[in-house]
């Protein structure tokens, strides 16, 4: 379980994040939304602990996530991808997941090749010459060498085409289901989006305007009021 307690972010003077409370249970599939600037991005960061300026609380099973400590809070099994496609461009397919997976199980590449057979295919291919989606995938799929039980992922469908943005969040839920990873994902494609999560978070300036089933704010006739 994620525990989220009177949480605010601040960069410098500005406070980004005002009083957000927010549990998360193991292994559900929670997508958070909200216009451009609404602290999306700095509530992931803080999930990880790559926000230093924070006050409130912020636990993993229990273990105080530690502001500024992100190399000592992904022990506790999360995962980041931050936005962009974080791949080593000079790199194989299979090199990327081999360095990602290093301190934990190199061979659990297999299983990434089965969640993403394009990886398969192209394992020898320099991921700096992988089409968008394929590098997003990649991004994902290095993440999951990690083996993670918390994923937290930022916008990973950005500029992708609609096609490949509707194959990637429906890996996203593959993940989970055989995995049983839990799956945090900020999105700009709500509607693609809320079809692969349970639950639905919707921030503004900082607090949460909504938390729900994700299938309540699919019927919501102003939900687009609420962005
Ligand atoms: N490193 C930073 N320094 C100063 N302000 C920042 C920084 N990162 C984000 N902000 C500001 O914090 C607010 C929230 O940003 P962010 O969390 O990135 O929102 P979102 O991901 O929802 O678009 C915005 O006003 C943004 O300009
Ligand atoms: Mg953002």
């Amino acid at each position: 379980m994620l525990q989220v307690e009177n949480l605010n972010a601040h960069y410098g003077k500005l406070q980004v994040l005002h009083d957000l409370s927010l549990t998360i249970r193991d292994g559900e599939r929670v997508g958070i939304f909200g216009h451009n600037g609404a602290g999306k991005t700095t509530l992931l960061k803080c999930c990880v602990g790559d926000i230093a300026q924070i006050s409130g609380n912020i636990r993993y099973h229990g273990e105080p996530i530690l502001p500024g400590q992100v190399h000592l809070n992904v022990r506790q099994g999360i995962g980041f991808v931050p936005q962009g496609h974080n791949v080593f461009r000079e790199l194989s397919v299979a090199q990327n997941l081999r360095i990602s997976g290093l301190m934990h199980d190199p061979a659990y590449a297999e299983t990434v090749y089965g969640i993403f057979p394009i990886l398969k295919e192209r394992s020898v291919q320099q991921a700096g010459s992988l089409s968008g989606g394929q590098q997003q995938m990649l991004a994902l799929g290095m993440a999951l060498m990690t083996r993670p039980k918390l994923l937290l992922l930022d916008e990973p469908t950005t500029g992708l085409a609609p096609i490949i943005v509707r194959d990637v969040l429906a890996s996203i839920r593959s993940i989970n289901q055989s995995e049983g990873t839990t799956v945090i994902i900020v999105e700009q494609n709500v509607p693609a989006t809320l079809q692969q999560v349970e639950r639905a978070v919707v921030l503004k300036s900082g607090r949460i305007i909504f938390d729900g089933p994700s299938q309540q704010l699919r019927e919501q006739e102003n939900l687009w009021h609420l962005f």
